[in-house]
């Protein structure tokens, strides 16, 4: 792209101008010049699902979600504000609340995105009352365990099992609140899927639920990939 295209094809993003190509939709483009907007369901290997609201963005000042609205030229997106931090990290409090997130005993502690964007948002303590579910672990698995207590049904599970791996091991069920993953096999048990640690769907989780067996502390605490970088830090350095 040259100077000119860029100038044609840029918005501004808390009033830093960011360059964009066709198609691309706010949070790529902002991710791509390493500006970090929150975010928890997106990925940039998949296309985007919309549910959890982190990357809920001012457009024109109208409220939008950063991985579904398409960039365009001359929009005003505000990002950064005292106002959208609180409403993210309200709804950081929620999903903690609404699951078992206890990271002092989560072998995901400093990999896991739930908790990297929550110290982000300056998140201290869960503020709502704790929902303490009780859903089973599926340990049957010889190489990998599922907790579904941690589940934040951010789908990219579903989608790296149904369109990389052309298993669809996983899929979502129930509505509303008893929304819930489940295991797509005779018995609803992992070990009567087609899963293997190789596949996209295993590596893929942001949050604890999907864990290689033997593999826990492989890496120590405080060498971990959150513990070297903050979430912002590391879209800002260039490595998402
Ligand atoms: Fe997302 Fe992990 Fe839940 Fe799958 S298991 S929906 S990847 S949080
Ligand atoms: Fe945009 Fe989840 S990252 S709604």
């Amino acid at each position: 792209m040259t100077d000119t295209d860029q100038a044609l094809h840029s918005f501004t993003l808390d009033g830093k101008q960011v360059p964009f190509s066709a198609g691309e939709t706010l949070l790529q483009a902002a991710t791509r010049a390493h500006h970090y907007i929150p975010h928890l369901c997106w990925h940039p290997d998949f296309q985007a699902q919309g549910s959890c609201r982190l990357c809920q963005v001012k457009v024109n000042g109208h409220p939008g979600a950063a991985c579904t609205v398409q960039a365009a030229n001359g929009l005003v997106v505000e990002s950064n504000t005292d106002e959208l931090n609180r409403q993210r990290k309200t709804l950081l409090q929620m999903l903690f609340v609404e699951g078992n997130h206890f990271c002092p005993s989560c072998e995901k502690s400093g990999n896991c995105l739930l908790q990297a964007t929550a110290y982000q948002m300056g998140m201290e303590g869960p503020h709502f009352e704790e929902f303490y579910p009780d859903r089973p672990v599926d340990a049957s698995h010889p190489d990998i365990l599922l907790d579904f207590n941690r589940c934040i049904l951010c789908e990219l599970c579903v989608k790296a099992s149904r369109d990389v791996d052309g298993k669809a091991v996983f899929a979502i069920g129930g509505h509303g609140i008893a929304t819930h993953l489940l295991v797509n096999s005779e018995s609803g048990q992992l070990a009567d899927s087609a899963m293997t640690l190789h596949d996209r769907a295993a590596s893929i989780c942001p949050v604890g639920v999907i864990l290689p067996k033997r593999r826990g502390f492989s890496v120590p605490i405080g060498q971990r990939r959150f513990d070297m970088r903050s979430v912002a830090q590391e879209v800002q350095g260039g490595t998402e």
